[in-house]
């Protein structure tokens, strides 16, 4: 035996270690074995069943093998029924397949895992989802705006397109799609691909292409009695009828953000950009389908003040959309990057006295939830979410911190230089996932080493690597806020009455800000007082919901109770919400009420909310 012979089972060992280690690196939140095979193309056949809350249909995934020697896909699942699973050869005849579906891991779901005998371009699953779908909610008639026709809507990020399609969901794969929906008449089917806003509804019959490659947690549906206005050159939103009017004159500024995104970061590369205002359950604020945001109806209060969540979700046709971090523990290249780029906007658009109002309240938010992490979360580059649910990474840090650092590295280099770094990001791995190793490299060449001397590599590592805020995080300011800082004092110490406040006229950001600065309590006559000037409960907007009920009871204020109840009930945006619930459960009394409470939203809740506030009620009874 010659002496090559004699090392190779040893290369092969090393070799197949390796790619466990590379597999279990890549994305450990999926089943995928990207190395041997991905998919390229999705085409969907769905019909949506209202009566019994399923989605049956088949799925045709095109398939790019990788691994020369692989015969094996594996895709995810979670409670899907698989009826057949055919694989289509080179001429598009179909045969049957073995396959079977693994155990099923609480946060994974199971592996559909399919033998092929040979290599082939395609295979097709027919199956049915679960009626209780983790990324779908099916709302009755008498839950939605109209009362009369029954809505459904999907929400795929993190790991829930596994749950309505089954696929390789890893945001490190990326495919094209097309999809047939059958939907009862008159429902409209949007998805987060070419919608025509005057698509007829009398057919029951949508078409959809969606000809980017995207990864899998931008997978999107929507149903239901839903009506289109136009908004702009390229955009639109749809909501329901009640509704649609007001959410256009709210979003009627759409136009003019992408113009300034494109402005800074090169063109709008998806062609139209419409909303669809979902009704109040949706658990999120917004969601970034391409071609179609997804948003909750809180930040539609009149005034146009929360409309930096349009920047938000825009801005990730950008950072996400465009360039997508290939796992969950790189979600700051997602988010961050789109905090920050949604900042600029907001200043682009309402000017630098909003950006920065913004900008105080997200720091001063960070730093509070900051306080509450183990230091392994407070890093923007988080170890594999192995054994991990992704959802759970989802914090201000990869949010704020991402954004702070991208401030910093803006203050650094100025301007005109970070700028043209950030769009030569975007160019530079548009459609492509990356994880944060790629734009450290990136970094270091494209800036770095081209502006020697403007920050040193300890400095960089401490936003990275380390927990907490770096020395050189410099806070937001606010010359604005510094004035309801001192009507803030000024009435705490007896100087200025209620009446005076709500007569500055402030805006939302302000009303928040004040509310911030609080003490821990009020005693019951000051809550009395504020709620008489500032009418506060009951009131429409979330944002000072969620700081103004949880001071009524830190404070035993019970007074607020039948709206706190309304409040709860009627929203299901979990970062709205979950603060009330959480301080309605640090005392027996309230955890009380709040499990009354619950038993009256909880059919109204999204799975995902539904989950946050089982969880918080679990964590509180074990405590009492
Ligand atoms: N992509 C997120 C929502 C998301 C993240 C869902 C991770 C599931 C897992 C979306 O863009 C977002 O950040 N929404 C925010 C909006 C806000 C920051 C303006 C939200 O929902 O609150
Ligand atoms: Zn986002």
């Amino acid at each position: 035996m010659s002496p090559i012979h004699a090392l190779l089972p040893a290369l092969a060992l090393i070799a197949s270690t390796a790619a466990v280690t590379a597999q279990a690196a890549s994305d450990p939140n999926s089943y995928a074995e990207t190395d041997k095979v991905r998919v390229t193309n999705l085409a969907l056949d769905l019909h949506v069943t209202f009566r019994t809350h399923q989605i049956v249909g088949k799925a045709e995934l095109s398939l790019d093998w990788r691994d020369k020697n692989a015969r094996e896909l594996k895709l995810d699942t979670r409670g899907l029924s698989i009826a057949t699973v055919e694989i289509v050869d080179a001429a598009g005849k179909t045969s049957p397949a073995v396959f079977s579906l693994g155990t099923a891991d609480k946060i994974l779901g199971a592996p559909l895992i399919v033998k092929f005998d040979q290599q082939a371009p395609k295979v097709r699953v027919s199956y049915a989802t679960h009626p209780e779908a983790s990324g779908l909610q099916w709302l009755s008639e008498t839950q939605t705006a109209g009362k009369k026709h029954p809505f459904l809507f999907s929400q795929s990020q993190a790991i829930h397109a596994r749950s309505w399609v089954p696929l390789q969901d890893t945001p490190a794969v990326r495919f094209t799609y097309s999809a047939d929906v059958h939907v009862p008449k008159p429902l409209r089917a949007v998805m987060s691909a070419n919608n025509h806003p005057d698509a007829s509804v009398e057919t029951g019959e949508f078409h959809f292409e969606m000809d980017k490659p995207i990864p899998s947690y931008l997978l999107a549906l929507a149903v239901g009695d839903i009506a289109a206005k136009s908004t702009g050159p390229r955009t639109a939103v749809y909501a329901e009828h009640a509704m649609v009017d007001k959410a256009a004159k709210e979003f009627e500024d759409t136009e003019k953000m992408i113009v300034a995104t494109e402005k800074l970061y090169g063109s709008y590369r998806w062609g139209r950009y419409d909303i669809l205002v979902l009704p109040p359950s949706f658990p999120f604020g917004g969601m970034e389908n391409p071609r179609m945001t997804f948003a909750t109806p809180t930040v539609i209060v009149g005034d146009k003040s929360l409309t930096s969540l349009v920047a938000h979700e825009l801005a990730h046709s950008w950072s996400g959309n465009l360039v997508t971090n290939s796992s969950w523990k790189d979600i700051w290249l997602n988010e961050g990057f789109t905090s920050y780029v949604e900042n600029r906007i907001v200043e682009a658009v309402y000017g630098r006295e909003q950006s920065d109002m913004e900008d105080v309240i997200s720091q001063f938010g960070l730093k509070q939830e900051m306080a509450e992490l183990k230091p392994e979360d407070q890093l923007l580059m988080l170890a594999p979410l192995v054994g991990r649910d992704p959802d759970e990474a989802l914090t201000d840090v990869a949010y704020i911190k991402g954004a702070w650092f991208l401030t910093f590295l803006e203050k650094r280099f100025g301007r005109p230089a970070f700028d043209a770094f950030l769009r030569g990001w975007f160019d530079a791995h548009a459609f492509q996932s990356v994880d944060s190793d790629v734009f450290v490299a990136y970094l270091q060449k494209h800036l770095i080493d081209k502006h020697p001397g403007k920050v040193k590599p300890a400095e960089i590592d401490a936003w990275l690597k380390q927990p907490g805020l770096p020395e050189t995080a410099e806070p937001a300011k606010s010359a604005r806020f510094d004035k309801v800082n001192a009507a803030r004092t000024d009435w705490l110490g007896g100087k200025r009455d209620a009446a005076s406040l709500a007569a500055a006229k402030w805006g939302t950001q302000e009303t928040v800000r004040f509310l911030e600065g609080l003490p821990e309590k009020l005693d019951a006559k000051q809550l009395d007082e504020l709620d008489a000037a500032l009418h506060f409960n009951g009131t429409a907007n979330g944002e000072i919901a969620q700081r103004w009920y949880p001071l009524t009871v830190r404070s035993g204020y019970a007074k607020a109770r039948p709206s706190i109840e309304q409040f709860l009930i009627g929203i299901g945006r979990r970062k709205l919400i979950m603060p009330t619930w959480e301080a309605l459960m640090t005392t027996p009394d309230g955890l009380t009420f709040a499990e009354g409470v619950f038993a009256k939203a909880r059919p109204g809740y999204h799975p995902i909310t539904t989950g946050s506030v089982q969880a918080a009620l679990d964590k509180a009874r074990k405590k009492n």
